[in-house]
């Protein structure tokens, strides 16, 4: 049987009944393979890498190594979130490396998305073996957060990976618990193994992270000034129960200032393009008619609140022609 095709009766997991046999089933199962050795996880903070950690927690506890890179372009309180949960309440084995000088320098003046992206993609790879490296010897398993629409699209349609590519001289057996499963279910099973609501809502993150939403060549101020007034666009989706039901929302901050006033005097101060999509699979999206009360509220807070910008936007554009992302 192709261990990565899902079995045409096998139950969609809806319930929480359902997902705890499921998590019975594969904590037996990562036991089994795993036995005594250890295995290494890139733990993002998002749902998929976030509910493998979870269960191979329960499976194989401290054989778990955890690494969160912080790479200086995660939202704002993501890289704190993933120390809180596994850390703190799940007492994880956790390496947290904090490397945004690291990536900020080597970014600094490129411009152009695509190289911005090569180098974050580069980059992340190499800081990631270098604590593979490390702990290097006693890992045997790589888990990853590989879920079927990751199987089912790797006939190359998208670029977007899990890890983006492991060095080949990186021997490990793969640890996939929850490669046949779709996104919702993977929530489901998320919940029932108690992480919390927002982590296992969270919108899907690209990988260079705010690093294409800081358009241009990325400077720490509006890096910064950026990850302020996407929280607060986050923080008011959240009120208004929007969390889980738009598919993607967030902030972008361009590279260039325009004009603004405050407390009487000219400012010359960055735009705030807020984005929000709703699409089934990020090939095509549709811009929700959102609440005017809310935007007029977010775009208030953003302006009043976070001092460099002076301007707030909607994007109208679906895609196409539109991209998701602004880079
Ligand atoms: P676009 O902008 O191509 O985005 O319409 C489609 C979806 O992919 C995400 N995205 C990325 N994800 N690495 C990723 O892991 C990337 O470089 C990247 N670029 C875009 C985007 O957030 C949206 O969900």
């Amino acid at each position: 049987m192709d261990s990565n095709k899902r079995p045409d009766d096998m139950v969609r997991i809806t319930t929480p009944e359902l997902a705890q046999a499921f998590i019975d089933e594969q904590v037996a199962a990562c036991r089994e393979q795993i036995g005594d050795k250890k295995v290494l996880l890139a733990l993002s903070g998002g749902v998929d890498s976030s509910v493998v950690a979870a269960l191979l927690i329960k499976a194989v506890g401290k054989q778990l190594i955890c690494v969160h890179v912080n790479h200086g372009l995660m939202r704002k309180g993501e890289s704190e979130q993933v120390i809180d949960v596994f850390q703190n309440q799940l007492d994880a084995n956790l390496v947290y490396v904090d490397v945004t000088d690291r990536f900020l320098d080597l970014l600094a003046g490129v411009e152009e998305p695509e190289r911005k992206r090569k180098i974050i993609g580069a980059e992340f790879i190499r800081v990631f073996e270098e604590e593979a490296r490390k702990v290097g010897d006693e890992v045997s398993f790589l888990a990853q957060g590989t879920i079927y629409p990751d199987i089912l699209e790797s006939d190359g349609v998208k670029a977007h990976h899990n890890v983006g590519g492991l060095p080949d001289d990186l021997q490990f057996e793969l640890c996939e618990p929850v490669k046949l499963l779709f996104k919702d279910e993977v929530r489901v099973i998320g919940r029932e193994l108690g992480l919390p609501e927002n982590m296992v809502e969270r919108q899907p993150f690209p990988g260079p992270g705010l690093g294409v939403r800081c358009l241009g060549a990325i400077t720490r101020d509006r890096l910064e000034v950026l990850r302020e007034a996407d929280a607060i666009l986050r923080e008011e989706f959240a009120n208004a129960g929007l969390q889980g039901k738009v598919w993607q929302y967030f902030v972008s901050v361009p590279d260039f200032r325009v004009t603004g006033v405050r407390e009487g005097k000219r400012l010359y101060g960055w735009p705030a393009f807020i984005r929000a999509v709703n699409t089934v699979d990020a090939m095509t999206a549709e811009v929700p008619e959102l609440d005017w009360a809310l935007l007029k509220k977010i775009g208030g807070r953003i302006s009043a609140e976070v001092p460099g910008i002076c301007r707030v936007l909607y994007d109208l554009t679906p895609k196409p022609c539109g991209t998701i992302e602004f880079e």
